[in-house]
């Protein structure tokens, strides 16, 4: 078995998975509501939160000790002072139970919320849209993960998060929005961004800013500016992928990331499978934000490459990129 420690942003999480088999036997997460009140994620707080849950799921995996035959935790990318949390208390029990170390990716883990219990499908071209990231990739196993487009500013989760501050509304944004999306009318004019470059990338600065400005003007509920807001967010993820399906012909697609769980952009996905004719896949929703059991699936392809580091090697990576893909014209 590995057990998997998961503390890159606001969730801790612990997981227990069986290499060969690849069966969850042990799973749970604590969220941190406490950043409700600050609209977004306070990283001191976040890190303090942490060290104080960690042991208190870890207790409960206890049992499975004996029959572990590594620790994997992840290591980037994400808050520096909250990764480092679930770094130590991996490093601690590698050293105490005296077996082998795994880094996991944080990003290549959502890829494998995929594949919880179940096989790897590839090749598979990858929405990522999460709180920090917002992503097109191509995956051909773990190794093998290129980039095809990123975001030059805000992500799409992100755009949310920051919607919703602005009509004075929860965190996180997403949800929140979405909800208040189906009660309100997509009348709000709203930029659609990029759509004269030729190149395949994102950007959510332009529409966040029209949106302050219509919240300013004081002329549209927020249910209305909630439901133009959604729509013109998930119509840009539209637009750059049908551009990147276009170049690519993906068989398989995949939507992975926090953000994959909302509705409408399923939706949009759904009528693009058909028009593209390739397969759609998402995360069980339980597993579409960030959690424990995607980086311990993630770290049984690893461990079968043994691919281990030793304690003093492992460092905390706030930031990584990927290679890029090439693109043939
Ligand atoms: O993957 P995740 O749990 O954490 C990161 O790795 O960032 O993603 C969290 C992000 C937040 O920005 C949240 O607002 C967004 O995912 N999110 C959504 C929805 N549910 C969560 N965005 C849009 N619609 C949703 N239903
Ligand atoms: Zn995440």
């Amino acid at each position: 078995m590995i057990l998997a420690i998961e503390s890159s942003c606001d969730d801790t999480s612990l997981a227990v998975i069986e290499i060969e088999s690849k069966k969850l036997l042990f799973h749970k997460k604590i969220t941190q509501i406490e950043h409700c009140q600050y609209g977004g994620v306070v990283p001191e707080l976040a890190s303090r939160l942490h060290a104080v849950n960690l042991p208190k799921i870890l207790e409960e995996t206890k049992k499975f000790f004996p029959y572990l035959k590594a620790i994997a935790v992840t290591n980037a990318p994400g808050l520096s002072v909250t990764l480092q949390e679930g770094v130590m208390m991996a490093k601690a029990l590698s050293l105490a139970l005296n077996i082998p170390l795994i880094g996991v990716n944080h990003l290549i883990g959502h890829i494998y919320s995929l594949f919880i219990e179940k096989e790897e499908v590839k090749p598979l071209m990858i929405l990522l849209v999460s709180g920090g990231h917002t992503k097109i990739l191509n995956f051909n196993g773990i190794d093998k993960v290129c980039e095809i487009a990123t975001t030059l500013d805000d992500s799409f989760g992100e755009s949310f998060d920051k919607v919703s501050k602005m009509l004075g509304l929860g965190y996180p944004g997403g949800p929140i929005i979405e909800n208040l999306a189906k009660s309100g009318e997509c009348v709000v004019e709203l930029p659609l961004p990029l759509k004269n470059s030729p190149d395949i990338k994102f950007s959510y600065s332009g529409i966040k800013n029209a949106v302050r400005l219509a919240i300013e003007s004081n002329k549209y509920s927020k249910e209305d500016i909630a439901c133009s807001f959604q729509k013109r967010a998930i119509e840009h993820l539209v637009f750059m992928c049908k551009r990147a399906i276009k170049k690519f012909h993906p068989k398989n697609f995949a939507i992975v990331g926090g953000a994959s769980a909302n509705l409408s952009l399923r939706d949009e996905f759904e009528k693009l499978s058909k028009e593209f004719n390739f397969k759609l896949f998402y995360p069980e929703m339980k597993y579409t934000s960030d959690n424990a059991a995607m980086i311990a699936r993630a770290a049984i392809e690893i461990y079968k490459k043994e691919e281990f580091i030793d304690y003093k090697e492992l460092k905390i990576k706030p930031r990584v990129e990927f290679m890029k893909c090439k693109i043939e014209n």
